[in-house]
């Protein structure tokens, strides 16, 4: 499964990007506003760059034809950038529009199985299910996981399931075994995934043993 970084944080990026770990990025306005003001095209470029890997950029316009043109600036960016749209009926009709120009979309706040069904019939490259905002409302947001997989594979659709709204590793764990293209998780999940107890406990139990007969290489 390919794992993108669910951050516009250029730290948090560059951490995980050096040790070689992520396959892409997602950014939305809320997590862009945390790190940033005013233009941010250069900020946007230089995550691109970060990554050898697709980067979503999501459009501000509500109405399709502003989600276009700003589609069609985000995407003049860098050859990484993937626009996101929202899943509404312009944001559809966009993605129709962006993906007849050669512009690859990520359509983005799904909620429901039908939302994803339509999203890939107008050409989506990536649908993100927000699992973890399903969850808070007393939700199964790995159902609607289990769901877009049937349906993507009962019609062959090409476009690629991107968990987001990631909270913690098993969400990541669950995503994998139920087949998702990809997930998107904050920095946070991402370096919890490393870690074990038995793992710290191991590694402390032979450097002891080792320096207490002497041993050296
Ligand atoms: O990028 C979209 C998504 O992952 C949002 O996550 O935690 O704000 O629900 P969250």
């Amino acid at each position: 499964m390919k794992i993108f970084l669910d951050t516009a944080d250029l730290n948090e990026i560059r951490r995980a990007a050096d040790a070689g770990l992520i396959d892409g990025i997602t950014t939305n306005p809320s997590l862009v506003a945390k790190v940033a003001k005013g233009d941010v095209t250069d900020m946007y470029r230089e995550i691109c760059e970060a990554v050898d890997g697709p980067v979503s950029l999501e459009v501000v316009a509500i109405t399709r034809d502003d989600m276009i043109s700003e589609g069609k600036k985000l995407a003049a960016i860098h050859e990484n950038a993937v626009v996101k749209v929202p899943l509404t009926e312009d944001g559809l009709k966009a993605c129709r529009a962006l993906r007849a120009e050669g512009i690859r979309v990520n359509v983005t706040l799904c909620f429901s199985v039908s939302q994803a069904h339509l999203a890939a019939k107008a050409g989506a490259s990536f649908i993100s299910p927000f699992v973890g905002r399903i969850d808070d409302v007393s939700g199964e947001g790995m159902q609607l996981i289990h769901q877009i997989r049937q349906v993507y594979d009962n019609y062959g659709f090409a476009t690629e399931i991107l968990a987001a709204s990631i909270r913690h590793p098993m969400h990541v764990v669950e995503a994998m075994l139920i087949g998702a293209d990809c997930c998107t998780i904050p920095s946070k999940v991402l370096w919890q995934l490393s870690k074990h107890p038995l793992t710290d406990k191991g590694l402390e139990a032979f450097l002891d043993d080792w320096n207490a007969a002497g041993t050296a290489i």
